[in-house]
């Protein structure tokens, strides 16, 4: 548990290549501004929309999930599906924990030991970080959102999760969409943490709603982090390849953020309300049996995730079901073949100290403290 990058907790995997970058260079803010809107004319224009991928995506029978139209979003129709999608998270969850150790890299571990910070998690989903969080920090308070009620539901601050049942006084979950704002004042939270939701908005989500939104309730001198992953695979097979080509291509069409590391880093830099000197670090995972334990889980995990999006993913590559499934078996044998990884990021700053945030570019009908989420029990 708890901050920095330890020794140690690199050590615990000794078969994961680790590198952590040091602070992106220091270039005056309007230059860096302008280097990114260079650079991000280039990427979007490398390509465009693929029309028919949309249309192909957005199914809504016969499955257990539905894809809201024109959307990059994931909704859940039923229970059962709801069920899945929080097993497939908490699995996700376990991954992402052995390969990054701990819970954040922000140096915000002294401030929440003291006690009195306040923690937002931004698309919780079942809440597995904050729970761990507010269990470490029992001095602090943590507040996770999202827009489906897939957190933890709360009774007299009983918490039941996949581990039991826990009484934590300093957690709350609310169900909110960042995208209409969140229900918080403005320069509330000493720590903000969103994780893995690269693909649940576009760029210019991202850009105009999210990061504005996120820096809105961060109070000056606090930290933001985001951790994610990449799609992409190293030492790739050319099933692989084609796999990751077919949600590439649906990403683009999407206007989804592609390559994630540079377009985290410069999107934040480019926002003057940001200190200078973004932080990076990187981890890379190994996928399959030749990478030992962590290996075998990163292979599961990955290859449940292949299975639960069957419809679009062969809607999208014009194959069959059973043609999809066959491709997913020559994934799990090309990644022992090549010995395939993939790679993870966290990216974290500060907002400038002075930078009191005076609006949102969300328009939020009145700026509220955090309140009790309207889902029932
Ligand atoms: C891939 S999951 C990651 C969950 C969690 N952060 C974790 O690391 O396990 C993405 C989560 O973001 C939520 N989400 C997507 N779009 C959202 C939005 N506009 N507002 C709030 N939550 C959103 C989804 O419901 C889902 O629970």
């Amino acid at each position: 548990m708890g901050g920095r990058q330890s020794k140690t907790a690199v050590s615990v995997t000794p078969s994961i290549p680790v590198t952590l970058s040091s602070p992106t260079k220091t270039d005056g803010k309007a230059e860096r501004r302008k280097k990114f809107r260079s650079w991000r004319v280039q990427s979007n224009n490398d390509g465009g929309a693929v029309a028919s991928l949309n249309e192909a995506w957005n199914f809504t029978g016969g499955s257990k999930r539905n894809y809201l139209k024109n959307s990059s979003k994931i909704l859940l129709s039923d229970s059962t599906a709801m069920h899945e999608e929080i097993e497939r998270l908490q699995r996700q969850e376990k991954l992402f924990k052995r390969i990054w150790q701990d819970n954040f890299s922000s140096p915000v571990e002294d401030k929440l030991k003291l006690g009195g910070a306040r923690v937002l998690d931004v698309g919780c989903g079942p809440g597995t970080w904050i729970l761990e969080m507010a269990e470490a920090y029992p001095k602090s308070t943590f507040t996770g959102v999202d827009f489906l009620p897939i957190f933890p539901q709360n009774n007299n601050q009983l918490y039941h999760h996949q581990q039991g049942i826990k009484k934590l006084e300093n957690a709350k979950f609310l169900q909110v969409n960042i995208l209409d704002g969140l229900p918080f004042l403005d320069d509330t939270f000493d720590f903000v943490n969103m994780r893995l939701l690269i693909t649940a908005f576009t760029i210019t989500e991202w850009e105009q709603k999210v990061i504005p939104e996120l820096i809105r309730v961060t109070r000056g001198g606090g930290w933001i982090e985001f951790m994610e992953s990449d799609i992409q695979y190293h030492n790739q097979g050319p099933t692989t390849a084609k796999l990751t080509n077919a949600v590439k291509t649906f990403m683009k069409s999407k206007g989804i953020i592609s390559p994630i590391d540079i377009y985290t880093t410069q999107s934040m830099e480019a926002n003057d309300k940001f200190v200078m000197g973004i932080q990076t670090k990187e981890m890379s995972c190994f996928v399959g049996h030749w990478a030992r334990e962590l290996g075998q889980f990163a292979v599961d995990d990955i290859n449940k995730g292949w299975n639960s999006i069957r419809t679009p993913m062969s809607t999208l590559m014009k194959v069959k079901s059973h043609e999809y499934d066959e491709i997913v078996a020559t994934f799990a044998k090309e990644v022992e073949q090549y010995k395939t990884y993939f790679k993870t990021w966290r990216f974290y700053g500060q907002k400038v100290k002075a930078a009191r945030s005076t609006s949102s570019t969300i328009s939020w009908p009145e700026q509220q403290e955090p309140q009790e989420s309207q889902h029932k029990q």
